[in-house]
């Protein structure tokens, strides 16, 4: 797990991940907490027991009250139900059988209105007259067309509970309506009402106790999202902030590798990586210049070493020379007969070996004068297509391929220098080729878009370069060519060196050589 953590998620999502859970895991903690705490919190005060009672005693007097409804309802409607009050035309005669329904049953009064709502009589025990007011004539007159039975109280502090009754005759018709009135007793009524106050208030403070929780818990919630939001945010931030020098660093390094010596970083921070960055720029212009030196110094013993080998070739025509005027003049002091034989013989040699010299100077000259390249832009599409064609035609044997990207752009170069170049090794190609069965050379120049780079690859089909020997061909002077300068690839190499390019060679022997040239697209200017 470590290890895949590790090396699968980039150190900038590592960085993400860790601070998330550095605010996460403790904003988890602190949200359970305080979950918690608000939940004891509020519910300090709560008493269990009390308000076990209080329910209790809420569930007693809606029973009591209840109880006190149905029978009163009941016994209006038996009385409703009574033979003589069915009759529409016998109920102002009715009074009597009222008082003695008062009188058996717990009804403490009882009205009887018509058809139209108007009282016909209102019987009470004794006692309750000024007590107990008319039921209103709204109330009566919708009993009347709806027929429910009508239970409601009133009266001071509500103490009368009056119960109503339509009345039907035998046909279904309501011809009136019956209302038994009951008084609670004061203490009743009080009682009834202050516990169904208290549970309510109970209730309400209950309610109110659940929404103020969740309002507390709910800006708690919102709160830790704002703080978990704004960690995200930072932490990305931070790790983004961290990680992109780091970034660039790595890339700084990927571009030393590619041998971009002398790579600078821009941008640097203040903090520590803004120092190793600083040291990363510092070491990179060190590379550069020890590169600078090195290639300074490469040039200067190669130079030592052309001046010993031009002083050595120079050497080896002197010695038939110095001999051939020695035999001259040792000929001519003896007065030999056929002293003309050797005077031809000898001015031959002399000439020969004085003409070799010369070539020898004149090439070396060449090769010494190269003066800094001229760069211009430089179409090596075409210069390749040319020299291509040329060499096709003068050796029709081989067979001559040129592959290119298209379009091949131009390159800024000295296109008189880099026409030498390709000259000298297809020189060499055909040379190697020439006593060959398969005579083939191939050349490719590649191009990628956006590159700051070009390739051409030469292969040949010829005899090939021995392994220990593929580091020499480029030298002065070496050759394996009877008549060879052993000048091509060092003039090779140097060109393509002040192009700031690179050239090597592969090769298996008997199979062919292959040179592959790179070249920068651009000169950098200093
Ligand atoms: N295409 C090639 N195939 C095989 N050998 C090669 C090829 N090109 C160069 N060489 C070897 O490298 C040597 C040096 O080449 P160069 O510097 O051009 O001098 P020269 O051609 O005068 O010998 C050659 O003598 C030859 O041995
Ligand atoms: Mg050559």
């Amino acid at each position: 797990m470590k290890n895949f953590f590790s090396r699968h998620i980039s150190l900038r999502n590592r960085l993400i991940l860790t601070s998330l859970a550095l605010t996460g895991i403790p904003l988890i903690i602190l949200v359970g907490a305080s979950y918690s705490l608000l939940d004891t919190g509020i519910n300090i005060g709560v008493n269990q027991p009390l308000e076990q009672g209080l329910n209790a005693a809420l569930a007693i007097a809606d029973k009591s009250y209840q109880e006190n409804v149905n029978r009163i309802s009941f016994q209006i409607v038996n009385l409703s139900y009574e033979p003589e009050l069915r009759n529409k035309n016998r109920l102002q005669n009715t009074e009597s059988l009222l008082k003695s329904a008062i009188r058996s049953n717990d009804l403490d009064a009882i009205e009887l209105y018509d058809a139209e709502g108007a009282l016909i009589h209102f019987v009470c025990k004794s006692g309750y007259e000024d007590q107990i007011p008319m039921t209103d004539r709204d109330r009566v007159i919708h009993g009347l067309q709806s027929k429910f039975d009508l239970v409601h109280r009133s009266g001071s502090e509500n103490r009368i509970l009056k119960a109503g009754k339509a009345i039907e005759n035998g046909h279904g018709q309501i011809i009136g309506m019956l209302v038994g009135n009951q008084v609670f007793p004061e203490d009743y009524v009080r009682n009834l009402n202050e516990v169904q106050i208290k549970s309510q208030f109970y209730t309400e403070v209950d309610m109110l106790r659940g929404r103020y929780f969740v309002h507390l818990f709910g800006s708690f919630l919102a709160l830790a999202f704002v703080v978990a939001v704004a960690a995200v945010i930072a932490s990305i931030y931070l790790a983004r902030k961290f990680t992109e020098p780091i970034g660039q660093l790595v890339q700084a390094t990927h571009e030393l590798a590619k041998g971009n010596m002398g790579y600078q970083l821009q941008r640097l921070s203040r903090d520590e990586i803004g120092e190793l960055m600083n040291s990363f720029n510092r070491m990179s212009r060190d590379l550069e210049e020890n590169r600078k030196k090195l290639i300074h110094a490469e040039r200067i013993a190669a130079w030592q070493g052309i001046a010993r080998r031009l002083a050595h070739e120079i050497k080896n025509p002197l010695t038939p020379i110095q001999l051939s005027i020695q035999h001259l003049r040792d000929e001519y002091n003896k007065g030999n007969q056929d002293f003309s034989e050797t005077f031809s013989e000898c001015t031959e040699t002399i000439i020969q070996e004085v003409d070799g010299l010369r070539r020898m100077v004149q090439e070396f000259s060449e090769f010494a004068r190269m003066p800094a390249p001229n760069f211009q832009e430089t179409d090596i599409g075409s210069i390749l297509k040319e020299l291509v064609s040329f060499f096709a035609t003068a050796h029709p044997a081989i067979r001559f391929t040129l592959q290119s990207t298209d379009p091949l752009p131009s390159i800024e170069a000295d296109a008189e220098r880099l026409r030498r170049v390709l000259i000298n090794l297809i020189e060499n190609a055909t040379h190697a080729v020439m006593n060959r069965s398969i005579k083939k050379i191939r050349i490719q120049a590649n191009y990628a878009e956006g590159d700051s780079t070009m390739y051409i690859h030469l292969e040949d089909t010829g005899y090939g370069i021995p392994r220990d020997r593929l580091e020499r061909v480029f030298q002065p002077y070496f050759t394996t060519k009877e008549n060879g300068t052993g000048l091509g690839l060092s003039i090779v190499d140097r060109i393509i060196q002040d192009h700031n390019g690179r050239v090597t060679a592969e090769s298996e022997v008997g199979k062919g050589a292959r040179f592959d040239i790179q070249l920068p697209i651009f000169q950098k200017r200093e």
